[in-house]
Protein backbone atom coordinates (compact mmCIF):
# COMPACT_ATOMS: atom_id res chain seq x y z
CA UNK A 1 0.00 0.00 0.00
CA UNK A 2 0.97 3.55 -1.04
CA UNK A 3 2.64 5.37 2.25
CA UNK A 4 0.70 8.58 0.62
CA UNK A 5 -3.38 7.46 1.46
CA UNK A 6 -4.71 10.15 -0.15
CA UNK A 7 -2.40 11.77 -2.86
CA UNK A 8 -3.27 15.73 -2.95
CA UNK A 9 -1.44 15.47 -6.82
CA UNK A 10 -4.74 13.46 -7.78
CA UNK A 11 -6.75 17.01 -7.21
CA UNK A 12 -4.87 18.06 -10.04
CA UNK A 13 -4.54 18.46 -13.71
CA UNK A 14 -2.39 16.71 -15.61
CA UNK A 15 1.11 19.06 -15.71
CA UNK A 16 0.09 20.56 -19.46
CA UNK A 17 3.76 20.84 -20.39
CA UNK A 18 4.42 17.17 -20.31
CA UNK A 19 1.73 16.85 -23.27
CA UNK A 20 4.12 18.58 -25.31
CA UNK A 21 7.31 16.83 -25.24
CA UNK A 22 6.73 14.57 -28.67
CA UNK A 23 6.53 18.28 -30.56
CA UNK A 24 9.59 19.45 -28.91
CA UNK A 25 11.23 16.22 -29.76
CA UNK A 26 10.26 17.17 -33.37
CA UNK A 27 10.91 20.43 -32.75
CA UNK A 28 14.90 19.42 -31.34
CA UNK A 29 15.57 17.48 -34.98
CA UNK A 30 15.64 20.74 -36.70
CA UNK A 31 18.83 20.75 -38.49
CA UNK A 32 19.58 24.40 -37.03
CA UNK A 33 18.39 23.38 -33.82
CA UNK A 34 15.27 24.23 -32.47
CA UNK A 35 13.24 27.92 -31.82
CA UNK A 36 12.27 27.40 -27.93
CA UNK A 37 9.25 29.98 -28.10
CA UNK A 38 6.86 27.32 -25.74
CA UNK A 39 7.87 28.95 -22.29
CA UNK A 40 8.31 32.53 -21.00
CA UNK A 41 11.34 31.87 -19.30
CA UNK A 42 13.92 35.12 -19.77
CA UNK A 43 17.43 34.39 -21.55
CA UNK A 44 19.23 38.14 -20.81
CA UNK A 45 21.85 38.57 -18.54
CA UNK A 46 20.51 39.40 -14.56
CA UNK A 47 22.07 43.59 -14.53
CA UNK A 48 24.91 43.44 -13.66
CA UNK A 49 23.94 45.40 -10.57
CA UNK A 50 21.60 43.28 -9.36
CA UNK A 51 24.58 40.46 -9.26
CA UNK A 52 26.68 42.88 -7.90
CA UNK A 53 23.96 43.73 -4.96
CA UNK A 54 23.06 39.46 -4.75
CA UNK A 55 27.07 38.63 -4.34
CA UNK A 56 27.46 41.73 -1.65
CA UNK A 57 25.01 40.19 0.22
CA UNK A 58 26.19 36.28 0.14
CA UNK A 59 28.02 36.72 3.19
CA UNK A 60 24.63 35.96 4.77
CA UNK A 61 24.41 33.30 7.65
CA UNK A 62 21.46 34.60 9.53
CA UNK A 63 17.87 33.73 9.40
CA UNK A 64 15.84 36.30 6.88
CA UNK A 65 12.57 37.47 8.24
CA UNK A 66 9.59 36.64 5.69
CA UNK A 67 8.49 40.78 5.74
CA UNK A 68 12.31 41.47 4.72
CA UNK A 69 14.76 44.03 5.51
CA UNK A 70 13.79 47.39 6.61
CA UNK A 71 15.83 48.76 2.98
CA UNK A 72 13.36 45.74 0.99
CA UNK A 73 10.51 47.17 2.68
CA UNK A 74 11.18 50.61 1.48
CA UNK A 75 11.79 49.60 -1.97
CA UNK A 76 8.50 47.90 -2.21
CA UNK A 77 6.70 50.63 -1.23
CA UNK A 78 8.81 53.67 -2.93
CA UNK A 79 8.43 51.33 -5.95
CA UNK A 80 4.43 51.04 -5.79
CA UNK A 81 4.40 54.68 -5.32
CA UNK A 82 6.51 55.46 -8.01
CA UNK A 83 6.11 52.88 -10.36
CA UNK A 84 2.19 52.19 -9.73
CA UNK A 85 1.20 55.76 -8.34
CA UNK A 86 -0.04 53.74 -5.18
CA UNK A 87 -0.34 56.67 -2.54
CA UNK A 88 0.01 55.88 1.25
CA UNK A 89 1.86 52.50 1.05
CA UNK A 90 3.45 52.05 4.92
CA UNK A 91 5.34 48.65 5.33
CA UNK A 92 2.02 46.87 6.58
CA UNK A 93 1.24 47.32 2.95
CA UNK A 94 3.56 44.98 1.83
CA UNK A 95 4.87 41.42 1.89
CA UNK A 96 8.00 39.91 0.24
CA UNK A 97 6.93 36.41 -1.46
CA UNK A 98 9.63 33.43 -3.05
CA UNK A 99 8.34 34.07 -6.76
CA UNK A 100 5.06 34.71 -7.49
CA UNK A 101 4.21 31.01 -8.24
CA UNK A 102 4.01 29.83 -5.24
CA UNK A 103 1.82 32.72 -3.66
CA UNK A 104 -0.63 32.01 -6.51
CA UNK A 105 -0.80 28.16 -5.92
CA UNK A 106 -0.91 28.99 -2.31
CA UNK A 107 -2.80 31.59 -1.22
CA UNK A 108 -6.42 30.04 -0.95
CA UNK A 109 -4.41 27.42 1.37
CA UNK A 110 -2.92 30.34 3.04
CA UNK A 111 -6.45 32.28 3.67
CA UNK A 112 -7.64 28.97 5.21
CA UNK A 113 -10.18 27.89 1.87
CA UNK A 114 -11.38 24.79 1.21
CA UNK A 115 -14.46 22.73 0.56
CA UNK A 116 -17.60 25.01 0.00
CA UNK A 117 -15.25 28.44 -0.60
CA UNK A 118 -15.30 29.51 -4.69
CA UNK A 119 -12.04 31.11 -6.38
CA UNK A 120 -12.36 32.71 -9.42
CA UNK A 121 -9.95 33.44 -12.41
CA UNK A 122 -10.44 34.24 -16.33
CA UNK A 123 -11.64 31.64 -18.47
CA UNK A 124 -8.68 32.36 -20.47
CA UNK A 125 -5.83 32.01 -17.57
CA UNK A 126 -2.34 31.03 -15.71
CA UNK A 127 -2.90 27.50 -15.08
CA UNK A 128 -2.08 27.57 -11.36
CA UNK A 129 -4.62 29.63 -10.50
CA UNK A 130 -6.83 26.49 -11.21
CA UNK A 131 -3.67 24.87 -9.31
CA UNK A 132 -4.36 27.18 -5.75
CA UNK A 133 -8.28 26.64 -5.73
CA UNK A 134 -7.46 22.73 -6.12
CA UNK A 135 -4.63 22.57 -3.73
CA UNK A 136 -6.98 24.15 -0.67
CA UNK A 137 -9.90 21.79 -2.19
CA UNK A 138 -12.13 25.05 -3.30
CA UNK A 139 -14.28 24.97 -5.59
CA UNK A 140 -12.38 26.99 -9.41
CA UNK A 141 -14.85 28.88 -11.15
CA UNK A 142 -14.02 30.41 -14.41
CA UNK A 143 -15.35 33.68 -15.67
CA UNK A 144 -15.48 36.34 -18.84
CA UNK A 145 -16.82 39.47 -16.78
CA UNK A 146 -15.82 39.03 -13.14
CA UNK A 147 -19.04 41.43 -12.00
CA UNK A 148 -21.17 38.68 -13.96
CA UNK A 149 -20.25 35.83 -11.55
CA UNK A 150 -22.38 34.54 -8.70
CA UNK A 151 -20.94 36.44 -5.47
CA UNK A 152 -22.23 33.28 -3.61
CA UNK A 153 -19.56 31.66 -1.92
CA UNK A 154 -17.29 33.37 -3.51
CA UNK A 155 -13.90 34.00 -1.96
CA UNK A 156 -11.02 35.01 -3.76
CA UNK A 157 -11.56 36.81 -7.00
CA UNK A 158 -8.39 36.79 -9.14
CA UNK A 159 -7.83 38.84 -12.01
CA UNK A 160 -4.63 39.19 -14.39
CA UNK A 161 -3.66 42.56 -16.36
CA UNK A 162 -1.80 42.20 -19.08
CA UNK A 163 -2.83 39.08 -19.54
CA UNK A 164 -0.87 35.30 -19.42
CA UNK A 165 -2.23 34.37 -22.01
CA UNK A 166 -3.29 36.98 -24.15
CA UNK A 167 -1.50 39.84 -23.05
CA UNK A 168 -5.08 41.38 -22.95
CA UNK A 169 -5.00 44.81 -20.40
CA UNK A 170 -7.99 45.43 -18.61
CA UNK A 171 -8.96 49.29 -19.12
CA UNK A 172 -9.15 51.28 -15.78
CA UNK A 173 -12.45 51.30 -16.01
CA UNK A 174 -13.00 47.20 -16.19
CA UNK A 175 -10.53 47.45 -13.17
CA UNK A 176 -12.63 49.86 -10.96
CA UNK A 177 -15.99 48.02 -11.65
CA UNK A 178 -14.16 45.05 -10.74
CA UNK A 179 -12.66 46.51 -7.11
CA UNK A 180 -16.31 47.67 -6.61
CA UNK A 181 -17.72 45.12 -7.27
CA UNK A 182 -15.63 42.70 -5.52
CA UNK A 183 -15.86 45.37 -2.20
CA UNK A 184 -19.64 45.41 -2.55
CA UNK A 185 -20.04 41.34 -2.29
CA UNK A 186 -16.73 41.31 0.28
CA UNK A 187 -14.57 39.55 -1.83
CA UNK A 188 -10.91 39.56 -1.76
CA UNK A 189 -9.86 40.79 -4.91
CA UNK A 190 -5.96 39.81 -5.67
CA UNK A 191 -4.95 41.15 -9.04
CA UNK A 192 -1.90 39.16 -10.73
CA UNK A 193 0.36 42.14 -12.20
CA UNK A 194 3.06 40.82 -13.13
CA UNK A 195 3.68 42.07 -16.62
CA UNK A 196 2.44 45.58 -15.63
CA UNK A 197 5.91 47.08 -17.06
CA UNK A 198 5.79 45.58 -20.43
CA UNK A 199 3.13 46.80 -22.32
CA UNK A 200 3.55 47.35 -26.03
CA UNK A 201 0.53 49.01 -27.25
CA UNK A 202 -1.43 49.91 -23.74
CA UNK A 203 -0.56 51.60 -20.49
CA UNK A 204 -1.53 48.92 -17.80
CA UNK A 205 -2.91 50.33 -14.57
CA UNK A 206 -2.59 48.88 -11.35
CA UNK A 207 -5.66 47.90 -8.99
CA UNK A 208 -3.97 49.94 -6.40
CA UNK A 209 -3.88 52.87 -8.71
CA UNK A 210 -5.94 55.47 -6.53
CA UNK A 211 -8.49 56.24 -9.54
CA UNK A 212 -9.44 51.92 -9.46
CA UNK A 213 -9.50 51.54 -5.88
CA UNK A 214 -10.08 55.24 -4.30
CA UNK A 215 -6.86 55.45 -2.36
CA UNK A 216 -7.88 52.46 -0.16
CA UNK A 217 -6.38 49.29 -0.35
CA UNK A 218 -9.03 47.36 1.68
CA UNK A 219 -10.11 44.31 -0.12
CA UNK A 220 -7.82 44.24 -2.48
CA UNK A 221 -3.91 43.13 -2.99
CA UNK A 222 -1.58 43.27 -6.10
CA UNK A 223 0.77 40.28 -6.81
CA UNK A 224 4.30 41.76 -8.71
CA UNK A 225 7.22 39.91 -10.04
CA UNK A 226 11.00 40.88 -10.71
CA UNK A 227 11.00 37.29 -12.89
CA UNK A 228 10.00 39.06 -15.92
CA UNK A 229 11.09 43.11 -16.00
CA UNK A 230 14.35 42.36 -14.75
CA UNK A 231 14.79 38.67 -15.82
CA UNK A 232 15.18 37.22 -12.15
CA UNK A 233 13.22 34.16 -12.72
CA UNK A 234 16.21 32.63 -11.43
CA UNK A 235 16.23 34.11 -8.09
CA UNK A 236 12.44 34.10 -7.31
CA UNK A 237 11.61 37.65 -6.15
CA UNK A 238 8.10 38.46 -6.09
CA UNK A 239 5.88 40.29 -3.36
CA UNK A 240 2.65 41.37 -2.66
CA UNK A 241 0.92 45.27 -2.39
CA UNK A 242 -2.12 46.23 -0.61
CA UNK A 243 -4.37 45.09 2.32
CA UNK A 244 -2.56 45.23 5.27
CA UNK A 245 -5.08 43.05 7.27
CA UNK A 246 -5.12 40.60 4.40
CA UNK A 247 -0.82 40.84 4.46
CA UNK A 248 -1.00 40.67 7.94
CA UNK A 249 -2.47 37.08 8.41
CA UNK A 250 -0.52 36.27 5.46
CA UNK A 251 2.46 37.32 7.32
CA UNK A 252 2.05 35.29 10.44
CA UNK A 253 0.80 32.10 8.20
CA UNK A 254 4.23 32.33 6.27
CA UNK A 255 6.32 32.52 9.52
CA UNK A 256 5.16 29.72 11.25
CA UNK A 257 5.68 28.21 7.42
CA UNK A 258 9.19 29.34 7.21
CA UNK A 259 8.44 30.84 3.50
CA UNK A 260 11.29 33.38 3.41
CA UNK A 261 12.97 34.66 0.35
CA UNK A 262 16.72 34.30 0.94
CA UNK A 263 18.86 37.45 2.26
CA UNK A 264 20.95 37.75 -0.65
CA UNK A 265 17.66 37.69 -3.14
CA UNK A 266 16.48 40.42 -0.84
CA UNK A 267 19.20 42.46 -1.47
CA UNK A 268 19.12 42.09 -5.04
CA UNK A 269 15.38 43.04 -5.11
CA UNK A 270 16.36 46.41 -3.48
CA UNK A 271 18.87 47.07 -6.34
CA UNK A 272 16.48 45.96 -9.05
CA UNK A 273 13.63 47.72 -8.01
CA UNK A 274 15.90 50.83 -7.55
CA UNK A 275 17.03 51.11 -11.06
CA UNK A 276 14.69 51.83 -14.38
CA UNK A 277 17.32 51.54 -16.82
CA UNK A 278 17.78 48.15 -16.87
CA UNK A 279 13.94 47.66 -17.40
CA UNK A 280 13.57 50.09 -20.05
CA UNK A 281 16.79 48.14 -21.91
CA UNK A 282 14.86 44.96 -21.40
CA UNK A 283 11.99 46.32 -22.86
CA UNK A 284 13.88 47.45 -26.44
CA UNK A 285 15.03 44.00 -26.55
CA UNK A 286 11.66 42.72 -26.54
CA UNK A 287 10.03 45.41 -28.40
CA UNK A 288 12.19 44.40 -31.49
CA UNK A 289 11.75 40.05 -30.72
CA UNK A 290 8.22 41.08 -30.45
CA UNK A 291 8.11 43.29 -33.85
CA UNK A 292 10.03 40.79 -35.91
CA UNK A 293 8.01 37.62 -34.87
CA UNK A 294 4.80 39.23 -35.15
CA UNK A 295 5.35 40.40 -38.63
CA UNK A 296 6.82 36.74 -39.13
CA UNK A 297 3.38 35.38 -37.90
CA UNK A 298 0.97 37.67 -40.28
CA UNK A 299 3.06 36.55 -43.39
CA UNK A 300 2.56 33.25 -42.70
CA UNK A 301 -1.18 33.44 -42.15
CA UNK A 302 -1.30 34.62 -38.53
CA UNK A 303 -4.04 36.13 -37.23
CA UNK A 304 -2.54 38.19 -33.68
CA UNK A 305 -5.60 39.04 -31.06
CA UNK A 306 -5.00 41.10 -28.24
CA UNK A 307 -1.03 40.91 -27.02
CA UNK A 308 -0.98 44.66 -26.27
CA UNK A 309 1.21 44.20 -23.19
CA UNK A 310 3.00 40.92 -21.83
CA UNK A 311 5.81 38.48 -23.54
CA UNK A 312 3.31 36.65 -25.63
CA UNK A 313 1.22 36.52 -28.95
CA UNK A 314 -1.97 35.05 -29.13
CA UNK A 315 -1.79 33.84 -32.33
CA UNK A 316 -4.62 31.38 -34.16
CA UNK A 317 -4.50 30.14 -37.92
CA UNK A 318 -8.34 29.24 -37.27
CA UNK A 319 -7.88 25.36 -36.63
CA UNK A 320 -7.14 23.40 -33.68
CA UNK A 321 -4.69 24.33 -31.56
CA UNK A 322 -2.36 20.66 -31.85
CA UNK A 323 -2.71 21.51 -35.35
CA UNK A 324 -1.06 24.44 -35.39
CA UNK A 325 1.81 23.43 -32.63
CA UNK A 326 2.25 20.07 -35.23
CA UNK A 327 2.79 22.86 -37.96
CA UNK A 328 5.68 25.14 -36.10
CA UNK A 329 7.30 22.27 -34.57
CA UNK A 330 7.95 20.64 -38.35
CA UNK A 331 9.42 24.28 -38.50
CA UNK A 332 11.30 23.87 -35.40
CA UNK A 333 9.44 26.42 -33.57
CA UNK A 334 7.94 25.41 -30.15
CA UNK A 335 4.96 26.84 -29.14
CA UNK A 336 2.34 26.47 -26.40
CA UNK A 337 -1.01 25.11 -27.50
CA UNK A 338 -3.73 27.76 -26.14
CA UNK A 339 -5.94 24.70 -24.74
CA UNK A 340 -3.06 25.15 -21.65
CA UNK A 341 -4.22 27.92 -20.44
CA UNK A 342 -8.59 26.95 -20.97
CA UNK A 343 -10.59 25.24 -23.79
CA UNK A 344 -11.39 28.72 -25.01
CA UNK A 345 -8.15 28.89 -26.64
CA UNK A 346 -8.39 25.77 -28.44
CA UNK A 347 -7.99 27.17 -31.42
CA UNK A 348 -5.21 29.71 -30.59
CA UNK A 349 -1.57 29.25 -29.70
CA UNK A 350 0.76 30.98 -27.45
CA UNK A 351 4.21 32.36 -28.63
CA UNK A 352 6.81 33.66 -26.45
CA UNK A 353 9.13 36.62 -27.27
CA UNK A 354 11.75 34.80 -24.68
CA UNK A 355 14.42 34.00 -26.74
CA UNK A 356 17.73 35.18 -27.94
CA UNK A 357 17.93 37.78 -31.09
CA UNK A 358 19.87 35.28 -32.92
CA UNK A 359 17.14 32.05 -32.30
CA UNK A 360 13.92 35.07 -33.22
CA UNK A 361 15.74 35.70 -36.12
CA UNK A 362 16.04 32.05 -37.02
CA UNK A 363 12.47 31.49 -36.50
CA UNK A 364 12.00 34.43 -38.84
CA UNK A 365 13.75 32.79 -41.31
CA UNK A 366 12.11 29.46 -40.99
CA UNK A 367 8.72 31.00 -41.15
CA UNK A 368 8.99 33.24 -43.90
C1 LIG B 1 0.34 35.44 -14.89
C2 LIG B 1 1.53 34.91 -14.18
N1 LIG B 1 1.56 34.97 -12.85
C3 LIG B 1 2.62 34.51 -12.15
C4 LIG B 1 3.69 33.93 -12.79
C5 LIG B 1 4.82 33.38 -11.96
O1 LIG B 1 5.97 34.14 -12.04
P1 LIG B 1 7.12 34.02 -10.94
O2 LIG B 1 6.84 32.83 -10.09
O3 LIG B 1 8.38 33.83 -11.72
O4 LIG B 1 7.10 35.29 -10.16
C6 LIG B 1 3.70 33.83 -14.18
C7 LIG B 1 4.84 33.19 -14.87
O5 LIG B 1 4.87 32.98 -16.03
C8 LIG B 1 2.59 34.33 -14.89
O6 LIG B 1 2.53 34.26 -16.22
Amino acid sequence: MSPVSSPVSTRLPVFPWDKLEPCKRTAVAHPDGIVDLSVGTPVDPVPELVQRALTSAADSPGYPTVWGTVELRDALTGWGGRRLGATGLTHHHVLPVVGSKELVAWLPTQLGLGPGDRVAYPRLAYPTYEVGARLAGAEPVVYDDPTELDPAGLKLLWLNSPSNPTGRVLTQDELTRAVGWAREHGILLVSDECYLELGWEADPVSVLHPEVCGGSYEGIVAVHSLSKRSNLAGYRAAFLLGDSAVLGELLQIRKHGGMITPAPVQAATVAALGDDSHVTEQRARYASRRAALRAALESHGFRIEHSEASLYLWATRDEPCWDTVAHLAALGILVAPGDFYGEAGARHIRVAFTATDERVEAAVKRLG
